[in-house]
């Protein structure tokens, strides 16, 4: 039976720009300035396309998100092509951006979101999913969902209490008000911010810092960090464990020490 969901999503039409900005890291660029990059059914069947492309390719190891121009990063759910939607087909678009988030969550590989403009809503649901994120100073951040009498169905109010705690995200689900940069580093949801038009080349040389490093040691990594944020204590401890003895049987471990030994820089493969 065919997948309800790819069924809904079908028809991708290039709205995600794909380049190699720097060795090992792609740069995603959402199109679609002129709408504010709004996420369509077309363009979450794209970077869901794009996130299984990457976990299987070996010659990426960091991704870089941003979007259009210098106004949004993504404006959220497209509100136009949503209000055409019938019940049914918000049902599936709520799954097509659970399984878009835990996507980028489950991948392989870290992504940085480049705020080069604001993100709202589902935008900022987004850069939620992300790994890391960089900021231009004339962004902001907002879960506008409340304002439209709905609540953020993309994941927003389960990630966003785990990277800023419990009162700080109520504030922000409940008034759906605008974060600015300044205030979303202080908070930590953005882990730098810089100056406008620079965000995209700052996310790429943190990705590029990413990619340099062990491929498989970075993928554990990221398990360990991203599952264990919500397990208890001694069950992240296992998890760590767990994820730790992948890179013990690996060429790259013994690169490292060879690398120290030698004291030049390691070339890791991912072996
Ligand atoms: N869905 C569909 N279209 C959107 C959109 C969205 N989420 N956000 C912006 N657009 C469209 C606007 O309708 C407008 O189209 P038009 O030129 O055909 O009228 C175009 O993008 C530009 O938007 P505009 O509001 O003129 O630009 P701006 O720079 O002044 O403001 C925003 C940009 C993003 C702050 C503002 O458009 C906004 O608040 N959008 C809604 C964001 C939101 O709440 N998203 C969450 C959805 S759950």
């Amino acid at each position: 039976m065919a997948d309800p969901l790819a069924a809904f999503l079908a028809e991708p039409v290039a709205q995600l720009e794909r380049t190699r900005p720097a060795a090992y890291v792609e740069l995603w660029t959402i199109q679609g300035a002129a709408r504010r990059n709004t996420l369509t059914r077309a363009l979450v069947a794209e970077l869901l396309a794009a996130t299984a492309a990457v976990d299987r390719d070996p010659a990426v190891r960091a991704v870089v998100v941003t979007g259009e121009g210098d106004k949004a990063f993504c404006a959220g759910a497209d509100l136009k092509e949503r209000s055409g939607m019938s019940l049914e087909e918000v049902h599936a678009w709520l799954d097509s951006l659970r399984a878009l988030m835990a996507g980028l969550e489950a991948c392989r590989v870290p992504f940085v979101a480049a705020l080069n403009g604001s993100a709202f809503g589902g935008g900022t649901e987004l850069a939620l999913a992300c790994d890391l994120r960089v900021g231009a100073e004339t962004a902001e951040l907002a879960l506008t969902e409340i304002t439209l009498a709905i609540i953020p169905g993309a994941g927003g109010t389960q990630r966003l209490p785990r990277l800023v705690g419990l009162g700080v995200a109520s504030e922000l689900v409940l008034t759906g008000r605008r974060v600015g940069m300044a205030e979303a580093k202080l908070l930590g949801l953005v882990n730098r911010v810089v100056p406008a038009g620079q965000a995209v080349a700052e996310a790429v040389a943190l990705a590029a810092l990413i990619a340099h490093h062990g491929p498989i040691a970075v993928a554990a990594a990221k398990v360990a960090l991203q599952q264990g944020n919500s397990l208890p204590l001694a069950d992240g401890l296992t998890l760590e464990r767990r994820e730790y003895e992948k890179t013990l049987p690996t060429k790259d471990r013994l690169e490292g020490l060879a690398a120290f030994r030698e004291k030049r820089q390691p070339v890791y493969r991912g072996e």
